[in-house]
């Protein structure tokens, strides 16, 4: 969606593969702070996403009520305190009658309820000469400034397709004249790749994920049809992170977060930020792997890396396969710079060396490349030409950056 947003994929936190339906203002706040304390917000991860469940009721006048029991303040107090401490804040609806959980949903109450949220979400501030004037403290909207962002979601739809029942909502959010990040949850129906860049800044391109190896690997797989389709101001989405919810060992998070973000899928922590382990801090706050999914691919250069064969867009996806079932795989994307992420993804039940030929990253077998290992940290090849290959543990998946350093590039 060309609103402006979404120039790399969105970070953050939501509250759903944690908690359901068990949230109330305190967790949101405390996971505020926490976003903070452990130094995930510095690193990108700026949105606290609340999803179903923190509304009850639809009153007379038409207006969606937050929960009074779980959020007595109110979303307006919420948002402001989320503000406070330089993040943003995002909130949930459905595009249909009810949201899943069954709270009321905004399909035909598009325009209310995109008036609501945009007066949660804006920002305000003591206007100094005001405040002089008169004598008591005013308070100005500051207009235009900061972004915040919808998940709309898509339970009890009426069987309205959702190419239908979408766009009114962006429209809704467009005319509110609030730049909001729009993220549609659609879950793969009519295949959104192909429609959903105009109308939405993420479109999910599956069902919604659980804490499996089973679950993520088939999501990865799913998404990665679709990778071409993805660019600034509008993302494939295979849902949200697991990493932390315990489901998975450490080598199966540390895939899945390498995945998600050499496929340029939104990073949405989907634990409780507030007792973390140190191997869940470790990787969610990898530094490296987060760059490769927050770095600009520029089109141009993305062009020039069309030109070396296989990376016509920016989402990175799955190059090659072998093994049972295919089940040693390698994923490769551009990054800026003459560079290329390469992940090395065993998938199988034993640990194997996998190996990437030039031939798969669309190289001329003479090119000269070195290897950063971002799990290591490390430098680990100066000169690698033809190929280059590593052992991984059974489920484990390591993530390179290669930096090519051959005559190619005077022939671009
Ligand atoms: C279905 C969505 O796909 C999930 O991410 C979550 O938002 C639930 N609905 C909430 O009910």
């Amino acid at each position: 969606l060309n609103n402006g947003l979404a120039r790399t994929p969105q970070m953050g936190w939501n509250s759903w593969n944690f908690f359901a339906c068990n949230i109330n203002e305190t967790v949101i706040k405390e996971t505020a702070d926490a976003l903070i304390s452990t130094g995930l917000a510095k690193l990108g991860y700026v949105y606290v996403n609340i999803d179903d469940c923190w509304c009850s009721i639809r009153d007379l006048k038409g207006q969606l009520v937050p929960d009074s029991k779980t959020f007595p303040s109110g979303i307006k107090a919420l948002a402001d305190y989320v503000h406070g401490k330089g993040l943003k804040l995002g909130i949930y609806s459905d595009a249909g009658a009810f949201t899943c959980q069954v709270r009321p949903g905004s399909l035909f109450h598009e325009k209310d309820d995109a008036e609501l949220f945009a007066s949660w979400f804006i920002k305000y501030h003591r206007n100094k000469w005001a405040l002089k004037l008169v004598g008591h403290s005013l308070h100005c909207p500051i207009p235009g400034k900061g972004v915040d962002y919808l998940k709309y979601d898509n339970c009890f739809n009426l069987g309205i397709k959702p190419k239908e029942r979408y766009p009114p909502m962006r429209d809704a959010l467009n005319e509110t004249g609030r730049t909001i990040f729009y993220a549609i949850c659609e879950w793969g129906v009519d295949d959104p790749a192909l429609w959903a860049d105009k109308v939405g800044n993420s479109w999910r391109t599956t069902d919604d994920i659980n804490d499996s190896w089973a679950s993520m690997t088939t999501i990865a797989d799913l998404n990665d049809k679709w990778a071409s389709y993805a660019g600034p101001g509008g993302w494939n989405d295979p849902d949200m992170l697991e990493v932390g919810n315990g489901g998975m060992t450490y080598h199966e998070y540390r895939a899945h977060f390498s995945i998600w973000a050499l496929m340029k899928a939104p990073l949405l922590i989907g634990c409780d930020v507030r007792n973390m382990t140190a191997e869940t801090i470790e990787i969610l706050t990898n530094e490296e792997v987060i760059a490769v999914n927050q770095g600009e691919v520029h089109p141009l250069s993305v062009g020039l890396l069309g030109a070396w064969g296989v990376f016509h867009f920016v989402e990175g996806r799955k190059v090659y396969s072998s093994g049972t079932d295919g089940c040693l795989q390698v994923w490769a994307g551009p990054l800026s710079g003459h560079r290329i992420v390469v992940a090395f993804w065993n998938r199988c039940s034993k640990a194997a060396t996998i190996t990437a030929g030039w031939d798969a990253l669309g190289l001329e077998s003479s090119t000269s490349v070195s290897v950063r290992d971002l799990w290591q940290h490390k430098d680990v090849v100066e000169d690698a030409v033809a190929s280059f290959g590593a052992r991984v543990d059974a489920h484990d998946c390591q993530i390179f950056v290669f930096t090519v350093h051959s005559a190619y590039h005077s022939e671009i």
